[in-house]
């Protein structure tokens, strides 16, 4: 196939936003415990945590990591977190049938979280829980001292606050799954009031609204317009999240899923303007795609599926949807990459769900080793080399017909200029299944001189489009150089193998 793209110097999308490189660590599954911590493993520090976990999250450039769920915070008491830790109560998490033993709590992740060089950000429980909780966790957290609960923080061994900026305000409060489900109109004035109290308690924090959990919610437009209505002026942000799989052998619609990512995301935008225009404020609120992944939610194997969940014995961390990602997967998790990217001026802050077991780009076994299933690759590289600012990418070419999705191009583009460096950087998938995809690239206003690293994610030799990183073979899938990529008077010369996922530096 043949695909011409088209970047300019002078037109930009605006900064490449860090926090667009965020991850989620939920109390969910084996996340946290037999994740980021456990104590009784053979490479865990004096903390209790993973140490093999965390250099592979370091290495990863994630940005941001909200905590501490999901669905799991709807029931969730965060001073259960604090304090001694065999003091702390053993509690039912309802969301997952699981048994909490709180042995890991505000404090821990925090500290965590600083070794891990992540900033957090927050979700306060809106399902259970309301304005009194909500105030008390930012006082607690962020004020310097001289009151009861910010005393309570020096006492449990912080003396510095935490200084937590980014704060969502519950979780998909419109799933009828969600434990304290609630209705547009209540939502929207819980959000506004306990926004309202968060900020009297420190102005300097950034809230996140609830919006819809996918955009197929029969709510979606209607929501994010009717919460807004109410909370348009404590709110910063508003949430999306979505997940995709392949269904039925249906790869292609699979690989044109990142379609329904950019309308969603213009979706949001649109409603959350057309509120704005009506209040007459200039003050505009952007998008933080809070949850995004690939998820394999239907599948096969009964264990995995959630509905049998509750079935299960009530457990300590048991394995929730800890899904293995293939060849096909990478190149998908690309696409949403280059989604957020290119509507980086509005998505300021997103997070992949989740950091690690759970949907996640790192997988760890308990007593045993840590490794990088093949979507660690497109975060890794997109999160190092995207810098600077974000360029406009205009593409023709081939295209491909999906059944679920439409139409979509062959090869999906994202790309940034770092004027600091003088480097621009170009993310590439292919997305035929069977050809290769010849690429030009034509580099206006830029003395593009020579490409200084080109590598390629692609089906291995002897593999095929499943092919997985596993425990025995962590290795297999990676990223390998990408041979022929070449600066020629202006433009970029490259040929993509079929099924690939790519990254281009240019000096
Ligand atoms: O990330 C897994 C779950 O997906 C989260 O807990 C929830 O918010 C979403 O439905």
């Amino acid at each position: 196939t043949k695909t011409h793209i088209t970047v300019d110097r002078e037109f930009t999308v605006g900064p490449v936003p860090r926090r667009l490189f965020g991850s989620f660590v939920e109390h969910m599954g084996r996340c946290v415990y037999t994740g980021i911590y456990e104590p009784a493993h053979p490479n865990a520090d004096e903390n209790g945590y993973r140490t093999d976990v965390l250099d592979l999250t370091r290495e990863m450039g994630v940005s941001i990591v909200r905590y501490p769920g999901g669905n799991f915070v709807s029931g969730y008491h965060w001073e259960d977190g604090i304090g001694p830790v065999d003091q702390r109560p053993r509690r039912i998490d309802g969301a997952w049938h699981t048994i909490e033993t709180n042995a890991f709590g505000l404090h821990e992740f925090a500290a965590w979280a600083k070794l891990a060089n992540v900033e957090i950000m927050e979700a306060i429980n809106l399902g259970t829980a309301g304005i009194k909780e909500a105030r008390a966790i930012v006082e607690y957290a962020n004020h310097p001292g001289g009151t009861a609960w910010s005393d309570k923080r020096r006492a449990n061994g912080s003396k510095d606050p935490f200084g937590i900026k980014v704060w969502n305000l519950g979780n998909e409060l419109d799933g009828p799954w969600q434990i304290g489900h609630k209705t547009a109109d209540e939502y929207g004035r819980l959000a506004q009031e306990a926004g309202k109290a968060m900020k009297l308690v420190d102005p300097s924090i950034e809230l996140v609204a609830v919006g819809s959990s996918n955009s197929h919610m029969s709510t979606f437009g209607e929501w994010e317009y009717q919460v807004l209505s109410h909370a348009y002026d404590e709110v910063d942000y508003i949430s999306l999240h979505a997940y995709y799989q392949e269904h039925d052998g249906d790869a292609l619609s699979f690989l044109a899923s990142a379609n329904d990512m950019d309308y969603f995301i213009e979706s949001v935008i649109s409603t959350v303007d057309a509120v704005k225009a009506k209040r007459q404020t200039s003050k505009s609120v952007n998008l933080s795609f809070d949850e995004w992944n690939v998820w394999y939610q239907q599948k096969g194997d009964a264990e995995d599926q959630l509905h049998m969940v509750e079935k299960a014995p009530w457990r300590e961390h048991p394995r929730l949807i800890e899904d293995t990602y293939n060849v096909t997967d990478a190149i998908v998790v690309g696409t949403y990459l280059n989604s957020l990217l290119r509507h980086g001026d509005r998505v300021t802050i997103a997070n992949q769900a989740q950091l690690v077991n759970v949907i996640a780009p790192i997988r760890s076994e308990e007593n045993g080793p840590a490794w990088r299933q093949t979507t660690y690759w497109p975060f890794a590289r997109v999160a190092e080399l995207a810098k600077g600012q974000i360029l406009r990418t205009v593409t023709s070419g081939d295209k491909f017909e999906s059944k679920q999705y439409g139409d979509a191009d062959v090869v999906d583009v994202s790309a940034t200029h770092d004027a600091d460096a003088g480097r621009v950087a170009v993310f590439l998938a292919n997305r035929g299944l069977e050809e290769s995809a010849d690429v030009t690239m034509t580099l206006r206003g830029f003395q593009a001189g020579r490409v200084t690293r080109a590598e390629v994610l692609t089906v291995p030799e002897g593999g095929n489009r499943f092919t997985a990183n596993t425990e025995d073979a962590q290795d297999a899938v990676g990223l390998v150089k990408l041979e022929d990529a070449a600066v020629e008077d202006g433009q970029l010369r490259v040929s993509l193998p079929p099924l690939s996922w790519a990254v281009i530096e240019i000096d």
